[in-house]
């Protein structure tokens, strides 16, 4: 067994929706436990600050944009390899190239609005887990 924690945001145009319960309802079914979750309104200093890693790219301040456009939901997943498992439950970033049943191909309308956001590594995962939420806030 190797048991991780994965960030997890439930993105703006997912909340707009009204579809945040039926991913929560996914993470659930597939084994996730929600070890911690809040629902936030990031200022754009926030987001630039949590996706400063794709700063040179060019869909920086579209993507820092939508996602102070609405409240999100961020939470802590605990799975065994839950990194990968959550990677492949949410489906290929561009949910025209996502598999069916995933959560983007099921809630995802573009590559920009794609629903949600999964850590990529275990290094990712630990900074963006304490972006988040401090030890306290994780049970
Ligand atoms: P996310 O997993 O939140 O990580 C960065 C986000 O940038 C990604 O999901 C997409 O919503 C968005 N994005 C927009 N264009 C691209 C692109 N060409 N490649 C990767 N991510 C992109």
């Amino acid at each position: 067994m190797n048991i991780q924690r994965t960030l997890s945001i439930i993105k703006p145009d997912a909340i707009k929706k009204s579809v945040s319960g039926n991913i929560i309802n996914m993470f659930e079914s597939n084994g996730f436990k929600i070890v911690a979750m809040k629902k936030i309104h990031l200022s754009k200093l926030q987001a630039q600050e949590f996706y400063k890693e794709h700063s040179a790219r060019p869909f920086y301040g579209d993507l820092c944009d939508f996602m102070c456009s609405g409240p999100v939901v961020v939470q802590v997943l605990e799975k065994d390899n839950a990194i990968k498992a959550n990677r492949d439950l949410m489906g290929a970033t561009n949910p025209s190239e996502s598999d069916e049943g995933t959560i983007r191909k099921m809630y995802g309308d573009s590559i920009d609005n794609n629903a949600v956001h999964g850590s990529d590594s275990e290094d990712s995962a630990k900074r963006e887990i304490s972006f988040f939420f401090s030890e306290l806030e994780i049970c």
